[in-house]
């Protein structure tokens, strides 16, 4: 016998009930979207490599799907959005109005290590502001990504939201004399902290830092020890460094629109956020199950210098993206998925061919109204076509049988409760409908 192909490592097939779980999540987060004022739109799903080799950060190229194409070119499946998202509106900036506040679900692609929550194709819900420099457009995101959440039933005693904020650890860097370059390497690494061995990252820190490792590694502590915004303001007072105040004061302003928002409860100050993808510039953040388990649920931040390193007029943007694999697990294991394949509102059955067209031209009609009606299409004896019904999990069966139709009339049964009426042919419609909304008590 052949073997028995499967799908790729990391690649799923989506059945029904799961293809119906993941348009449930797809309804809300657009419903989410379109409720805080964004517009959908969609790209490519293969770019040219370059534009992730240059602008993702390194993390993220040793994960692309890239190949050369037919005419010879370096292309790649999208790992992410954002990239495209810059091109798109770095070449139409001219003609867009500010801010623009655009919103896309599409499918990613990464090559990485099969772990729990992590595909190697998964789905993306991306929210992004572009052309506005202060905190107010961050606050939007987060509020976006927050209700977002919540629209699920998620609640404050399910997910935080820990927010940082590249800017300060750029400042941070900077008064230990690092450079940009390296900086970006040092915030890699302390990215993954988490997730690694702790001889592993002072390994990596000290090809870096040098003899300044273990003084690095005091100070993250002391940053990650930070857990509120007050918390901060005397941590960044301690430092005495007069450049950052005017930070602070942004700080204020994006947690003051968050509470006003009643939002606050879902966050908490974490500056052990800094993000794996390198074009980050200012507020990040990451959503995580509250207990600390599993991988992110959602991740992005404040983007400044991407548009313009693409090669187009500079502007400001701020974005996130939720990922569908680690939102569905966390759903599941608190019990928040509702029953998602659609109930069949009907099921027709008839007593033979003689019948048939009868009951064909009730199925047209009733579907044209959009009911859902399905039927037996290959014809049988009654019993086995009430089994069939039985099965269909439809909340009516219709019967078309002799004796009924002798008379012009047809017969409806209630399927939960096993009550049964009959009624006019002329009537079917409305007779439908009406037992629909209210049922047959039997
Ligand atoms: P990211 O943190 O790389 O950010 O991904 C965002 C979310 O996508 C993650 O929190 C996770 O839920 C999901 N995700 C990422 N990789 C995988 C994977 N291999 N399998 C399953 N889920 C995954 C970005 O992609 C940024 N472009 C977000 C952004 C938008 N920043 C600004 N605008």
């Amino acid at each position: 016998m052949a073997s028995k192909i499967q799908t790729l490592p990391g690649f799923r097939d989506f059945p029904p009930q799961a293809c119906a779980l993941r348009n449930y999540l797809f309804r809300k987060w657009r419903a989410a979207a379109i409720a805080h004022g964004f517009q959908e739109y969609d790209g490519p799903v293969l770019e040219s490599l370059e534009l992730f080799t240059e602008k993702s950060g390194p993390e993220i190229v040793t994960q692309l799907f890239n190949f050369e194409d037919k005419g010879g070119r370096q292309v790649s499946l999208r790992p992410e959005l954002t990239p495209t998202l810059a091109r798109m509106v770095g070449a139409n900036a001219g003609s867009l109005k500010r801010p623009i506040k655009w919103f896309s679900i599409g499918e990613c692609f990464r090559f990485e290590k099969q772990q729990k929550g992590r595909k190697r194709s998964f789905y993306q819900f991306n929210a992004d502001i572009l052309g506005e420099a202060g905190p107010g457009a961050d606050a939007e995101l987060i509020a976006l990504c927050i209700q977002s959440m919540r629209s699920f039933g998620l609640g404050p005693e399910h997910v935080v939201l820990r927010l940082s904020d590249r800017t300060l650890w750029m400042a941070f860097l900077a008064a230990l004399g690092l450079d940009e370059e390296a900086s970006i390497k040092a915030l890699s690494i302390v990215d993954k902290m988490e997730r690694v061995d702790a001889d592993y990252t002072r390994q990596q820190l000290s090809h870096i830092l040098g003899e300044g490792t273990e003084s690095f590694l005091a100070r993250v502590a002391a940053m990650k020890a930070v857990s509120s915004i007050e918390g901060l303001e005397a941590f960044v007072s301690g430092l005495g460094m007069e450049a950052l105040s005017e930070r602070m004061a942004q700080w204020r302003e994006l947690w003051g629109i968050l509470d006003a928002m009643g939002l606050a409860e879902f966050c908490r100050v974490d500056l052990g956020i800094v993000r794996g993808l390198a074009y980050y510039t200012g507020f990040v953040f990451e959503v995580f199950e509250r207990s600390g388990e599993g991988r992110a649920l959602a991740g992005g931040g404040r983007y400044d210098r991407l548009v313009e390193k693409l090669g187009y007029a500079p502007l400001h943007a701020t974005g996130f993206a939720a990922g569908d694999v680690t939102l569905a697990d966390l759903l599941e294991s608190k019990g928040l998925l509702p029953s998602l394949l659609p109930a069949l509102d009907c099921y027709v059955v008839y007593g033979g061919e003689a019948e048939k067209a009868e009951a064909m031209r009730a199925v047209a009609t009733l579907r044209s109204l959009g009911i859902s009606v399905d039927y037996p299409v290959k014809a049988a004896g009654f019993g086995k076509m009430f089994k069939q019904a039985d099965l269909s999990g439809a909340r009516l069966c219709l019967i078309f049988g002799g004796e009924e139709l002798a008379e012009r009339r047809f017969k409806m049964r209630d399927m939960a409760s096993g009550g049964e009426v009959t009624g006019p042919l002329c009537d079917l419609v409305e007779g439908v409908k009406l037992r629909l909304a209210h049922g047959i008590e039997k």
